[in-house]
């Protein structure tokens, strides 16, 4: 079927079998078919209020339109993958069903804007499902945070114990990450919903169409504001790839922790059965794969970013075929990043949190080495002695196996005359993360602060 082309009347030739198939993109673009029939319901409707075609044609082309989708998603009919494309497809059966009436829906349009149209959309439905699907992530990291706001643990610098901090400041940093990524993508949906319908091939046309009420109802804010720029503007596809990179960055950080917290050797995490795998040959291992494909794919996704860059850098205005190469990078960034951010939250909300490993671990490191010498300076010792004092202390600490909790007031005197039964408050971990009270700080008070400014976070952008 679909072998006579629409274009047949220039043509005296039939395409040869191979280009038709180099140059079908309807394998892939089918995924838009919901967006194609909703743009041409809307393009239909206004050349019959526009008197462009006459109102029995729009209804007949509309009910019909809407025939089609229902026969698409019951599965009744198939897309026929020798069309050349999803709009050349759903056209050419229209005409099928109703004949002339069918071939008037492509009046006052071009492929060149269609696609545009709905690949803007399309991307318009798929980003708003990520953004819901980043906003549970981070209400689950939340909600996990509020059970830990005395979870003691290390934080790192260059991977080694650097000072105390909780369990829900360290992953509320990730919430944070993923709040600035809902917000990069409210502004790349904002700034793609304008509608390019109306561009024609390029030049817009002579028809008295109305673009305004279109825009309306395929929910747009707006119209695109040049013809030419219209059809070939793929910035919304670049932009949003953009985004998607930044956030499968912080979930491929996020997946390294899991991955590093999950060996024998952090020990800080267990995961649940259900979102980890074992070996065929190592009857012993349990396998973080989940968060090792998400840190794997976001390599795809960077990927996506790079071949959508490429591909347009050397295109001249206006549209031009490998334009059509957009799609597969799209689409594949977008199924990716949904997948990766929708496995990775049920992963990271049944997995177990050691409390006491996390605990232990940060006895280990002296991470409280940087309260013991402020506790030197609140006694009047300058700030640079206090640090060689205390790094004293630590080497002799390390020789004789000893941490700044056990050591004896007369091996703190040793050091320093100085010091005083003080100390020991002073370098307790949580009260060293109690006194890290300011904004932004580790303090369970401060980090309440922050779970309350997410909370509001996630009511507006829920709304
Ligand atoms: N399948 C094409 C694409 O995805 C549709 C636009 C084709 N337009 C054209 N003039 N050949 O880009």
């Amino acid at each position: 079927m679909q072998n006579k082309k629409m274009w047949e009347g220039r043509f005296k030739k039939e395409l040869d079998y191979r280009v038709n198939d180099f140059n079908s993109s309807v394998s892939f673009d089918k995924r838009m078919y919901k967006e194609d029939i909703a743009g041409s319901k809307a393009h239909a409707a206004m050349l019959g209020r526009q008197g462009i075609i006459s109102k029995e044609d729009s209804d007949l082309i509309i009910k019909t339109l809407d025939l089609i989708l229902n026969d698409i998603d019951s599965g009744k009919l198939e897309i026929d993958i020798n069309a050349e494309d999803i709009h050349m497809f759903i056209e050419a059966e229209l005409t099928a069903r109703i004949g002339d009436a069918g071939k008037r829906l492509h009046t006052a349009r071009s492929r060149n804007d269609q696609v545009a149209l709905d690949t803007r959309m399309y991307v318009r439905r798929m980003l708003s499902q990520i953004r819901k699907a980043v906003l549970s992530l981070i209400a689950v990291i939340e909600k996990k945070a509020e059970g830990h706001l005395e979870t003691v643990m290390a934080g790192y610098t260059h991977l080694q114990r650097a000072q105390p901090v909780t369990f829900a400041h360290y992953i509320m940093a990730y919430a944070q990450m993923l709040m600035r990524d809902v917000t990069r993508i409210n502004d790349t949906l904002k700034r793609m919903n304008v509608m390019p319908l109306g561009s024609g091939a390029l030049a817009s046309t002579t028809y008295p169409i109305d673009r305004m009420s279109v825009a309306a109802e395929l929910g747009f804010d707006g119209v695109t504001l040049n013809s030419i720029d219209g059809v070939s503007d793929r910035d919304f596809v670049i932009e949003s790839a953009s985004v998607l990179s930044i956030l499968m960055m912080h979930m491929s950080r996020f997946s390294e922790e899991i991955i590093l917290w999950c060996s024998s050797e952090f020990s800080f995490i267990e995961l649940d059965d259900a979102f980890s795998t074992g070996s065929s040959i190592m009857p012993q291992k349990k396998n973080p794969d989940i968060a090792e494909l998400v840190r794997g794919k976001s390599g795809r996704v960077y990927g996506s970013l790079m071949t959508l860059l490429t591909v347009m850098k050397g295109i001249p205005l206006a549209y031009n075929k490998d334009m059509q190469e957009d799609k597969e990078a799209i689409f594949d960034a977008i199924d990716n990043t949904l997948l990766s951010v929708t496995v990775f939250t049920e992963m990271f909300d049944t997995m177990t949190v050691k409390v006491n490993a996390l605990r232990r671990a940060a006895e280990k490191g002296f991470i409280n080495a940087t309260d013991c010498a402020d506790y030197l300076v609140k006694n009047g010792i300058p700030f640079r002695d206090a640090y060689k004092i205390t790094g004293k202390i630590i080497a002799y600490c390390i020789d004789n196996d000893k941490t700044l909790e056990t050591l004896t007031m007369e091996e703190y005197k040793s050091f320093s005359d100085s010091f005083g039964e003080g100390v020991y408050k002073a370098v307790d971990l949580l009260n060293c993360v109690n006194g890290r009270n300011v904004i932004g700080g580790p303090a369970p008070s401060a980090v309440k602060k922050q779970l309350e400014n997410c909370k509001e976070f996630l009511k507006t952008q829920n709304s």
